[in-house]
C-alpha cells in the first residue's frame, strides 16, 4: 500500500501550511551599470546609451545594461575573428576541453551566487534557479567539454571543421541556461562567439563573462553584446558571422530566417510551443496531476515546451480537475528569493499584460475559467495559476502560446482522438503521455509530431539529450551529439 505523505494528506484535506519566510541570504554584488564584453574586457557602448534592467518581483531597477549598435557588434565580430584565427581556433581539442572543464567547475563553485542573480533579474523561484538551472548550466559545459577532443567520433569517417564566428541570440526565460546551451557546443567544436542575451535578463550572461576572464579563456573567444531587438538584428546582418542560433518567439524567428536567408549563414531556431499533456484513465492519477502542475506552472509557465494543453480521457475528467484544483491551491506564489516559493514573478510587465490580455480573450471566447484565489504580493509582477475548460479547439487560448501559468483542459475518448487533438496546433515542440501501459505510450508517442516526448514525467532535461521542435517550433537540435552538428562543417 502507498504511504500517505503529510503533503498528500494536506492536499486531500485542502490544508495549506503556513511557512515562515525563508529568503535566500547569499550576498551578491551588482554594479550600477555594465558595458559589453568584447575582446576579453568590459567596454562602454558606442552609443553611450543604457537600458534599465528591472527586478520583476519588486519593480525596482537592478542595474543598467549597455545598448549595442552595429559598431559594437562589428567590434565584437572583429575580436571573435581574431580569436578564431589566432588563439582559440588554433588550440587542439584537448586544450579547448581543459578551458571548458575549468569554466564548468567555476560555475559549480559560484552556483549559489549565479542562482541568486538569476532569480533577482528574471523572477524565477530560487529553488528552480538553484536546483534546475544552475546544475544544468554546469552540465552543459562538462558534457560539451567531453566532445571537444572527440570530434572524429561524432560522425565516424567524416572530418568536422568549425565554422568560425557564431552569432547567438537568446531569450529571458532561462537566461544562463540558454547561454550555456549555445556557447558550450560552439566552443567545444572550435568556434568563437558573439552572444546577445535578452534585454530583460542580461545579468548572468555578464557574470558568465567574468567567469570566462577568471578561467583565462583567450580574449575574444566569447563576446557578449547587450541590447534589445536592434542589437540582435545587427548580429543577424553582420557579413562575417557564419551561423545564427536563435531561441525566442516564432515571430522574431521568422523575421531572422527571412533576413539570414539572403546570406549563406547557417541557422538553428528554437521557437514557441503549445505542448500537449495526454492523460489516459489508466495513468497514476496523482503523479499525472503533479506532472501537469510541473508542466505548466514551472518557471511561471515561461517555458517554450510548457505543457500548456492538458488532454484528459473523458472518464476521469471530473476526478482529475478536482485533484488538480486541490493541488493548485497548495502552490505558493510570491517572493522568488524565498526558498519555499513555487511560483515567482512574471518576467516583465509586458509579459504580464500579454498573459492578462490572453486570459480576457479566453473568457470572452467562451471557455470556463478557474483561478486559484490567493492574495498576491502588492508590488512586482504576479499572476495566480489558472485554467480553462470547455474552450473550443479553435479558440485563441487553445492555439496561442501564452507563456504564463495558464492551462487549457480538454478531453478525448480514443487514443486516435488524443493524438489528433495533440497535433492540432501550428507548433510541435514537446508532449507528455501518461499511462500505466508502456505499449499505449509507445503507440501514442509514435503518432505525435513533437520534438521531445516525455512518458509519465514532464520538463526533464539533460545535456546528453537533443532538444528541438517540429513545424513552427523551429528546426535544428540543441544538446547531445545532434547539438554539435549545427556548429561544424562536415567534410
Ligand atoms: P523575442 O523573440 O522578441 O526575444 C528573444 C530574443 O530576440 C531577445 O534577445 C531579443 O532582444 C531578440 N530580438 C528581438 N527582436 C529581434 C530582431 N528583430 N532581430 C534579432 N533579435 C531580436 O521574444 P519576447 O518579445 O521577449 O517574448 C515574446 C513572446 O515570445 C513570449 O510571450 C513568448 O510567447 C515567446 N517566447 C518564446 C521563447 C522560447 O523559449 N521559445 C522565449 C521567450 C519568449
Ligand atoms: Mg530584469
Amino acid at each position: 500500500m502507498k504511504e500517505e505523505t503529510t503533503e498528500s494528506k494536506a492536499v486531500s484535506k485542502n490544508l495549506k501550511f503556513e511557512y515562515d519566510p525563508a529568503p535566500e541570504s547569499f550576498p551578491v554584488e551588482i554594479a550600477e551599470k555594465y558595458g559589453h564584453f568584447i575582446g576579453g574586457e568590459f567596454v562602454a557602448p558606442n552609443s553611450g546609451k543604457y537600458l534599465d534592467s528591472i527586478n520583476p518581483a519588486t519593480g525596482e531597477k537592478l542595474f543598467s545594461l549597455a545598448v549595442g549598435d552595429a559598431t559594437d557588434v562589428d567590434k565584437a565580430v572583429t575580436a571573435a575573428t581574431n580569436a578564431f584565427e589566432n588563439t582559440w581556433g588554433k588550440l587542439t581539442g584537448t586544450e579547448r576541453a581543459k578551458y571548458l572543464f575549468r569554466v564548468a567547475r567555476i560555475i559549480q563553485e559560484r552556483s549559489r551566487e549565479l542562482a541568486v542573480l538569476e532569480t533577482m533579474d528574471g523572477g524565477k523561484p530560487i529553488k528552480e534557479s538553484r536546483d534546475v538551472d544552475l546544475p544544468l548550466v554546469a552540465q552543459h559545459f562538462f558534457y560539451n567539454a567531453g566532445w571537444a577532443d572527440k570530434m572524429d567520433y561524432i560522425l565516424p569517417g567524416k572530418t568536422l571543421k568549425p565554422l568560425g564566428v557564431c552569432g547567438q541570440i537568446i531569450p529571458w526565460n532561462f537566461p544562463l541556461l540558454m547561454a550555456a546551451w549555445k556557447i558550450a557546443p560552439a566552443l567545444a567544436m572550435g568556434n568563437t562567439v558573439v552572444l546577445k542575451p535578452a534585454e530583460q535578463t542580461s545579468l548572468t550572461a555578464l557574470r558568465l563573462a567574468e567567469i570566462f576572464q577568471e578561467a583565462e579563456l583567450p580574449a575574444g573567444t566569447v563576446n557578449i553584446v547587450t541590447g534589445a531587438g536592434e542589437t540582435g538584428a545587427a548580429i543577424v546582418d553582420h557579413p562575417k558571422i557564419k551561423k545564427i542560433a536563435f531561441t525566442g518567439s516564432t515571430d522574431i524567428g521568422k523575421l531572422i530566417a527571412k533576413q539570414a536567408g539572403k546570406t549563406d549563414k547557417k541557422l538553428t531556431m528554437e521557437l514557441g510551443g503549445k505542448s500537449a499533456h495526454i492523460v489516459f484513465a489508466d495513468a497514476a492519477i496523482d503523479q499525472a496531476v503533479e506532472g501537469a502542475v510541473n508542466g505548466i506552472f514551472f518557471n511561471q509557465g515561461h517555458v517554450c515546451c510548457a505543457g500548456s494543453r492538458l488532454i484528459v480521457e473523458e472518464s476521469i475528467k471530473e476526478t482529475f480537475i478536482r485533484k488538480l484544483q486541490a493541488r493548485m491551491k497548495q502552490i505558493r506564489v510570491g517572493n522568488p528569493l524565498d526558498k519555499n516559493t513555487d511560483l515567482g514573478a512574471i518576467n516583465s510587465t509586458e509579459q504580464l499584460e500579454k498573459i492578462k490580455d490572453l486570459v480576457e480573450i479566453g473568457k470572452t471566447e467562451g471557455g470556463k475559467f478557474w483561478q486559484v484565489d490567493i492574495p498576491l504580493p502588492t508590488t512586482g509582477n504576479f499572476f495566480a495559476p489558472c485554467f480553462f475548460t470547455d474552450q473550443s479547439m479553435s479558440s485563441t487560448i487553445s492555439r496561442t502560446e501564452v507563456f504564463g501559468p495558464v492551462l487549457t483542459i480538454s478531453t478525448f475518448r480514443t487514443p486516435d482522438e488524443a493524438i489528433k487533438k495533440a497535433n492540432d496546433t501550428p507548433y510541435g515542440l514537446a508532449a507528455g503521455v501518461w499511462s500505466e501501459k508502456a505499449s499505449k505510450i509507445h503507440s501514442v508517442a509514435a503518432g505525435l509530431k513533437a520534438g521531445v516526448i516525455w512518458a509519465n514525467t514532464y520538463n526533464k532535461f539533460d545535456a546528453a539529450s537533443p532538444f528541438g521542435g517540429y513545424k513552427e517550433s523551429g528546426y535544428g537540435r540543441e544538446g547531445g551529439r545532434h547539438g554539435l552538428l549545427p556548429y561544424v562543417e562536415v567534410q
